[in-house]
């Protein structure tokens, strides 16, 4: 099985940014050990500060992977051109964030994504990935 996992804008500050709400791992130590717990799943990681750049990649993955585990961050609340993407692409998407966004500012109730997206995690921190993982591996 073939899984991406794509992340949005200031998700390379994880560790660094805003602790009390994101936590102190940074992604690339948690995604290391989601590596060794999945070690038969053949992982893809982007994570890019720029709009068109994830849109470029759901297209890409989208026709390569069985699965994409997505948190576009703050393009979340305002990106029509990802939630469109989304629907367009054959790869099933699963939305995380790792903040409950239903409990925070008004804008970030709004979600362009998650429409379009096969289910929504949110506010279980980084283990959030983990368990859109767990559908994909549930649902084959
Ligand atoms: C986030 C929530 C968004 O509202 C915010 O803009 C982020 C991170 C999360 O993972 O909790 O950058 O997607």
């Amino acid at each position: 099985m073939k899984i991406a996992i794509i992340n949005g804008p200031n998700l390379n500050l994880l560790g660094q940014r805003e602790p009390g709400i994101y936590g102190s791992d940074s992604f690339e130590s948690f995604f290391e050990k989601l590596k060794a717990q999945y070690a038969d799943i053949s992982f893809e990681y982007f994570q890019s500060n720029v709009e068109g750049e994830l849109v470029n990649a759901l297209q890409q993955y989208g026709s390569e992977v069985d699965g994409i585990v997505l948190n576009p961050a703050a393009y979340t609340h305002t990106s029509v051109a990802i939630g469109d993407c989304i629907a367009a692409i054959k790869a099933p998407v699963v939305e995380v964030h790792i903040s409950n966004v239903h409990a925070r500012e008004e804008f970030r109730k709004l979600s362009h994504v998650s429409g379009k997206s096969a289910g929504t995690i949110c506010g279980l921190g980084l283990d959030g990935y983990r368990l859109a993982v767990e559908y994909f591996l549930n649902r084959s």
